[in-house]
């Protein structure tokens, strides 16, 4: 302990090596920021007074310290904590969308055991030993060329988009595809993107973090509503027209016709995030937004739904403006290419494996959705899902005077993970009333029953005595 320095630090010094005791109590006092930047140190010759140490063993850990950054010296003044530590305590790393809970149905994510691993393994087997040696080499950071073409012929027959495997750019998920997109939209001058009043939070901080400034659009049962946005308001919008996340609303054809309008008039750009553009359930898909002006749309796709968001594999087909920027992006980002993966995921595609995942897992998530509209019929009087027939969840308005908050609660106390709108919201007034997200994607076949049991006796007891 020092004291008369003016300092109160706990130092256990060992006797028999006190100066490099001192130097490392010092560093790790620092580094854990018990001396915060900026903070005066006591002299040499107080503090080796406090210590019983030498006043020369002091000064050469000030002086080791002040040469490492941890400390500086000002001549004739005395040595403080330097303002800049050299190490910022790291904060706890985020793990997305992990939750202790036994049962989740959080919105958006897929059922983990439905990914088809033999069919995977055998196209893996097919892919690498058919491509020729070269292909094991420093790859196209856009990414590996069958993939480019088998996408585009994929998004071509399934969504009707507009592609050629040189507008396709495959991406680490749908996530680094808007950085880049966002990236690219700076480098051209772009200063500001609109997003719809509900979406995913990280969609929002990457495009901040990519250097633009988001703001919100409303949100109704039309999907997002463009007639806020003003010449100047906005450079780009991201949307999720064919059902949108996670309300359910599905872009009208007006709306569709006036946002492709605006851009047309401005020369914004719209990034069409299609995450769940296969799975529709009562009749046949929207198809992509993209066809109607594809100078003007960024079309984004993931495999993340359909397969497994353990394989990181989204793409989009950019408009021709944008492509030579995307592609710098992607190399300044210093981020390598997996052509492995890519090379399976062209295999997949071409041999009618990706068709078949999305056709079983379409059904396995149209039963559970089904299932789950019966059971809230059964034992919720008076509520239903929202019409959205398409998806991996669907929104249940709560009773009067019901609380999004309870219901989350009373959801945690079983073990169940559920989360109301608000967790999505960004806009500057909620123009609904409580209600919930319910996905039906995430749970194990084996766990489903369990999961949507528990989240109607969540909302029975959060709303008792509000009826
Ligand atoms: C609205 C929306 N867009 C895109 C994605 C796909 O993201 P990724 O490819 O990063 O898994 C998701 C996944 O949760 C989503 O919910």
């Amino acid at each position: 302990m020092w004291a008369n320095s003016g300092l109160d630090l706990h130092l256990d010094l060992d006797p028999a090596r006190k100066t490099d005791s001192l130097e490392r109590g010092l560093r790790d006092a620092i580094r854990s920021g018990l001396l915060t930047p900026g903070e005066r140190m006591p002299t040499s010759r107080s503090l080796a007074g406090d210590l019983g140490i030498s006043r020369n063993s002091v000064a050469e850990v000030y002086g080791r310290l002040t040469s490492e950054g941890w400390l500086e010296a000002r001549v004739g003044a005395g040595t403080w904590v330097a303002a800049t530590p050299r190490v910022i305590a790291p904060s706890a790393p985020r793990a997305r969308r992990q939750t202790t809970a036994r049962l989740d149905l959080r919105a958006g994510i897929p059922d983990a055991t439905a990914f088809p691993v033999a069919a995977w393994v055998a196209a893996s087997r097919r892919a690498l030993t058919a491509v020729p040696t070269s292909a094991f080499g420093y790859g196209d950071l856009r990414g590996a060329p069958p993939l480019r073409e088998a996408l585009a012929a994929y998004v071509s027959r399934a969504r009707g988009v507009w592609a050629s495997a040189e507008a396709v750019h495959v991406t680490h998920g749908f996530g680094e595809a808007l950085a880049l997109v966002g990236g690219a939209l700076v480098d051209r001058g772009a200063r500001t993107v609109a997003v719809e009043e509900y979406g995913h939070a990280l969609h929002r901080d990457i495009l901040r973090a990519a250097g633009l400034r988001v703001v919100p659009m409303r949100v109704d049962a039309e999907g997002a509503d463009p007639s806020a946005l003003g010449e100047a308001a906005a450079d780009a919008v991201l949307l999720t027209p064919a059902h949108q996340f996670p309300t359910g609303a599905v872009l009208s054809a007006g709306r569709r016709a006036a946002f492709v309008e605006w851009a047309r008039r401005t020369g914004g750009i719209l990034i069409e995030d299609d995450y769940d553009g296969e799975f529709r359930y009562d009749r046949r898909a929207v198809g992509a937004l993209q066809a109607l002006a594809p100078e003007h749309v960024v079309y984004a796709g993931t495999a993340s739904k359909a397969l497994t968001p353990a394989l990181g594999l989204a793409w989009c087909v950019l408009p021709q403006s944008l492509g030579g920027l995307v592609a710098d992006r992607a190399r300044l980002s210093g981020a390598a290419t997996d052509v492995p993966s890519q090379l399976t995921l062209a295999e997949f595609l071409r041999h009618g494996d990706y068709d078949r995942a999305v056709r079983s897992s379409r059904a396995q998530y149209r039963a559970r959705r089904e299932r789950l509209d019966d059971l809230i019929g059964e034992r919720l009087t008076g509520a239903r899902l929202g019409d959205a027939q398409a998806g991996l969840q669907s929104v249940l308005e709560l009773p009067p005077g019901a609380s999004e908050q309870a219901v989350t609660d009373a959801a945690a106390s079983r073990s169940l993970a559920l989360e109301g709108l608000g967790a999505y919201f960004f806009g500057d007034c909620a123009n609904r009333p409580p209600t919930m997200v319910i996905g039906f994607g995430a749970p194990p076949p084996h766990l489903f029953e369990d999961a949507a049991a528990a989240a109607v006796m969540a909302v029975r007891e959060a709303s008792r005595g509000t009826a």
